[in-house]
């Protein structure tokens, strides 16, 4: 069916747009979001005269029509004129800007494809395999999941990059298969400008983006100018994110939060930032409901604000923090989850596995199931029993250590094994009956791995005085990326 909406838009940037003789058509993107088993929406930015035309395979250079500018989104800021009349004007992007979001539907589930965006039949994508997405598996079944945790990067800093250049060689020297990239918030700072989104985010991770979705969540600092309750501004223009479970899980009715299934592995997106964290809360609510509906194997939440943290911010101190540990922790134990990610403080911070420790302030008594290293390589993986029990234990990772200057306290948070100040990305596996995540720092290094094995035949035991965490490791500030080798010129500490 053609869109009159979209076709009087494409009109419209015919007529009032910039020359693209001297510059690449494309203002962002593009970039894949909504993916599903059987379908994906291709987003893209242009200043451009274009009358576009998406085609896809599954061959690269091998590629057939899906779909031309009729069947696509056309979406204009409100300053715009006439777009104005659009469902859903950009929030403030640069004026004469077209977004276009492709939807294609028909896929076949667990399949890799090509895309390519051609304009009058001339193609204007990379000619290679960079533009590239792969559809979520058939639901229900057991597929292997690994992907890609940054939070609080950005700045558009040689630290941000060093950790972006990290992931990618690491991509590169491992040949791993990469599904996705989950940010845990802070993508553009300062306050999450339509501006700061570009320069923070799509400049910085524009090749990456082009072949992996973004599933984020929103922080604080984007919060600036985007609004958690009416789904507005450039963070919601960035995402499509699923909110009618498209993707599997339970719909939330809103891009704020959401939940969906890779395989029989289910993760929950939560907004900690301006959405009620109250336990009668909407989002309470329907994480209650959607936790009570998952038929998982492994879940994952992912959020921004830390329930657990002693770097830069403080869990036991900050109102926000202590609401997701107080009010959510409870909901999230209760129903299974496994792993939580998290950012907002700069560092690297990750624990034992955990059951309960709701108190403020924070202690590890009675509230540890396994005190050991969780490192296969060292006194092994925490242990749980197969499936998503209530209250088996769960792990928490902050990863707000992908470009923002770094800094903690004098002492580790109880609950948190290692404590790491530098700079990195944290990648999550999960295969089989085992979960591992590995923190890759900004040289390349990986500097922490811990497992999680569904293996136990018992329930895990509360420890009544469990050991103390690792010292942290690095400085009390950082601010200055410095490649291995190099010489730190700034003071450790003040
Ligand atoms: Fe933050």
């Amino acid at each position: 069916m053609i869109s009159h909406n979209s076709l009087a838009l494409a009109l419209l940037a015919i007529c009032s747009s910039v020359s693209a003789a001297d510059k690449s058509l494309f203002t962002r993107g593009p970039y894949p979001q909504l993916a599903t088993s059987t379908g994906i929406t291709i987003v893209w930015r242009t200043r451009a005269v274009m009358l576009p035309e998406l085609r896809i395979g599954t061959t690269p250079g091998e590629l057939t029509s899906s779909g031309s500018f009729e069947h696509f989104t056309a979406r204009r800021t409100i300053l715009d004129g006439p777009s104005s009349s659009a469902s859903s004007p950009l929030h403030s992007a640069p004026s004469g800007t077209t977004q276009f979001e492709a939807p294609v539907t028909g896929l076949k589930p667990g399949t890799r494809y090509y895309y390519g965006i051609y304009d009058n039949g001339k193609l204007l994508t990379p000619d290679d395999d960079s533009c590239t997405f792969t559809t979520l598996p058939d639901p229900g079944t057991s597929a292997p999941v690994t992907f890609w945790v940054v939070g609080d990067s950005g700045t558009a800093t040689a630290s941000q990059k060093a950790v972006h250049s990290a992931f990618k060689q690491w991509r590169a020297r491992t040949k791993s298969n990469v599904d996705f990239y989950v940010h845990v918030g802070d993508m553009a700072y300062t306050k999450g400008l339509d501006s700061e989104f570009q320069f923070s985010f799509f400049d910085i991770y524009g090749e990456t983006l082009r072949g992996l979705t973004c599933w984020p969540c929103i922080g604080n600092h984007e919060g600036g100018t985007a609004k958690g309750a009416t789904g507005t501004g450039p963070y919601f223009d960035a995402y499509i994110s699923p909110k009618n479970a498209e993707a599997g899980g339970t719909p939330s009715g809103t891009e704020s939060y959401y939940s969906w299934d890779f395989g029989k592995t289910h993760f929950i997106a939560l907004n900690s930032h301006d959405m009620s964290r109250k336990p009668g809360g909407q989002m309470a609510q329907w994480l209650k409901a959607d936790l009570e509906k998952a038929n998982a194997d492994w879940i994952i939440a992912y959020w921004h604000h830390p329930p657990y943290t002693k770097t830069s911010h403080d869990s036991d101190k900050e109102k926000d923090l202590r609401e997701m540990r107080e009010n959510i922790m409870p909901i999230i134990e209760s129903g299974g989850v496994d792993l939580v990610l998290t950012g907002h403080s700069h560092a690297y911070e990750r624990s034992f596995l955990l059951d309960g420790a709701y108190t403020t302030p924070t202690v590890s008594e009675n509230a540890v199931l396994d005190d050991r290293s969780g490192d296969p390589k060292g006194t092994g993986p925490y242990r749980k029993r197969p499936g998503t029990l209530p209250n088996e234990g769960t792990l928490q990772i902050v990863a707000g250590h992908g470009g923002q200057a770094l800094s903690r306290k004098e002492r580790p948070h109880p609950v948190m094994r290692r404590t790491i100040v530098e700079w990195g990305s944290v990648i999550v596996e999960v295969k089989g009956d085992t979960l591992t995540a590995a923190m890759l720092n900004a040289d390349g290094k990986v500097r922490d791995t811990v497992q999680i094995k569904k293996d136990a035949k018992s329930a895990p035991l509360r420890i009544a005085r469990p050991k103390a965490p690792e010292p942290p490791e690095g400085p009390l500030k950082l601010k200055t990326y410095v490649p291995a080798g190099q010489t730190l010129v700034e003071p450790a500490s003040p």
